[in-house]
């Protein structure tokens, strides 16, 4: 290694006699930001820029109104964020004939105040429906209703949105059938065709946002994985072959620290199948789950969750199409791993890039430095 590529502190230290008597502005090496500068340039925002790449996550809307500090850390470290729940069919819709977007106006004037982009999520899911969609819900009024719903939702923010979750978590090869998916509610209202149904009603609703297919554990070398990815393409690629309009493929990232969690070769050959159907990925949804380390040491369980995004974000931003990467919740005083998938000895996971106290954690900079170590991208892509 050259002294070139040594840190400035690096190479006082290892030649302090040749610098003896030589003045520090002489030195041609710009000086690191100090480790605990965290904000502006060394905000992960401005990290990721660097590399092509938007960071943000998914937020919490009522925080944001009552917690100054969660909004400064929010918008300090975010270039584009996602209602964790706010734009889901519960919250907006009380009644089958009625709209309540407070929570989702309120996150999209944040949004355009502080000039970040946004994320809806999601448009179509098996879960988050109301309370009233079972009974109300039949064969007769599903597409009118699945339509509206587009039309209105998307339509009300239609050029002010980054891109759409359009259908989430489609696909689930457990359910037994050949085309891999899920036997969700709307697949029995509306039979397979109701994914390219809502393709298509999103783009005539938002021309301008891209339109995403969102789905959660393709990301691990397990068969299950492999069988997930397997089941994806097919969907994505008959789409594709049916000029459905789709632009990106959200990958949940809902991954987990310890051994038995490896992120490898079956997960970049599906990276590389999106980007030949010309499709941009997303890591939407990234959090790493630490219910399989001890709970103590404290200090080690967090190198082990940082570990964990460095191996997984080292490898999956190998691949030029990845352009975003929200994390799902960005402090670790709301996560929703505390409920889902929560430790089996019910202690708060520390699976996000900040503490309770909204202090970074080692995940922090692993993303951080991740993000630096990005290959070049060719800007023709
Ligand atoms: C979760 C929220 O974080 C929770 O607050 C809520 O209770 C349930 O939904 N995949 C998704 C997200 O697509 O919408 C889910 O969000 C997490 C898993």
């Amino acid at each position: 290694m050259t002294n070139h590529h040594l840190s400035r502190r690096a190479f006082l230290a290892s030649a302090p006699l040749a610098l003896a008597g030589c003045h520090r502005d002489l030195l041609s090496i710009p000086p690191p930001p100090p480790a605990q500068e965290i904000t502006g340039p060394g905000s992960l925002r401005q990290h990721a820029a660097q590399h092509i790449l938007l960071y943000g996550c998914a937020v919490n809307v009522k925080l944001l109104s009552t917690d100054p500090a969660y909004a400064d850390l929010v918008r300090t470290q975010s270039s584009i964020l996602v209602a964790e729940n706010a734009m889901k069919w519960g919250p907006l819709r009380p009644t089958p004939t009625t709209f309540n977007f407070d929570q989702a106006d309120a996150l999209v004037a944040f949004v355009e105040q502080n000039r970040l982009k946004l994320r809806g999520h999601n448009l179509l899911w098996h879960r988050a429906l109301p309370a009233w969609f079972a009974a109300y819900a039949n064969r007769a009024n599903a597409e009118q209703l699945m339509l509206q719903h587009i039309d209105q939702v998307a339509g009300r923010y239609a050029g002010r949105m980054h891109s759409w979750d359009v259908v989430n978590e489609a696909i689930l090869p457990s359910d037994g059938r050949s085309d891999g998916l899920r036997n969700s509610p709307w697949l029995q209202l509306l039979g397979p065709t109701y994914i390219e149904t809502a393709f298509r009603a999103a783009r005539a609703a938002d021309p301008q946002a891209l339109l995403t297919y969102n789905d959660y554990g393709i990301e691990g070398e397990d068969p299950a994985a492999q069988r997930k990815r397997d089941a994806v393409l097919l969907l994505l690629r008959r789409l594709k072959t049916r000029n459905v309009p789709i632009d990106a493929m959200g990958i949940q990232s809902h991954i987990s620290a310890g051994p038995r969690h490896v992120y490898g070769p079956g997960l970049m050959r599906f990276l590389a199948d999106l980007r030949e159907l010309d499709l941009q990925v997303f890591l939407t949804e990234l959090d790493v789950n630490d219910r399989d380390l001890p709970l103590k040491p404290t200090g080690a369980r967090d190198e082990a969750v940082a570990a964990t995004y460095r191996q997984y974000l080292d490898l999956v931003l190998r691949e030029p199409a990845v352009r975003v990467v929200l994390t799902w919740g960005i402090t670790d005083r709301a996560t929703w791993l505390n409920g889902e998938d929560a430790r089996a000895d019910h202690q708060p996971e520390r699976c996000l890039p900040f503490d309770r106290d909204y202090a970074p954690t080692p995940a922090f900079f692993a993303m951080r430095n991740s993000f630096d170590r990005r290959p070049a991208i060719r800007a023709a892509l």
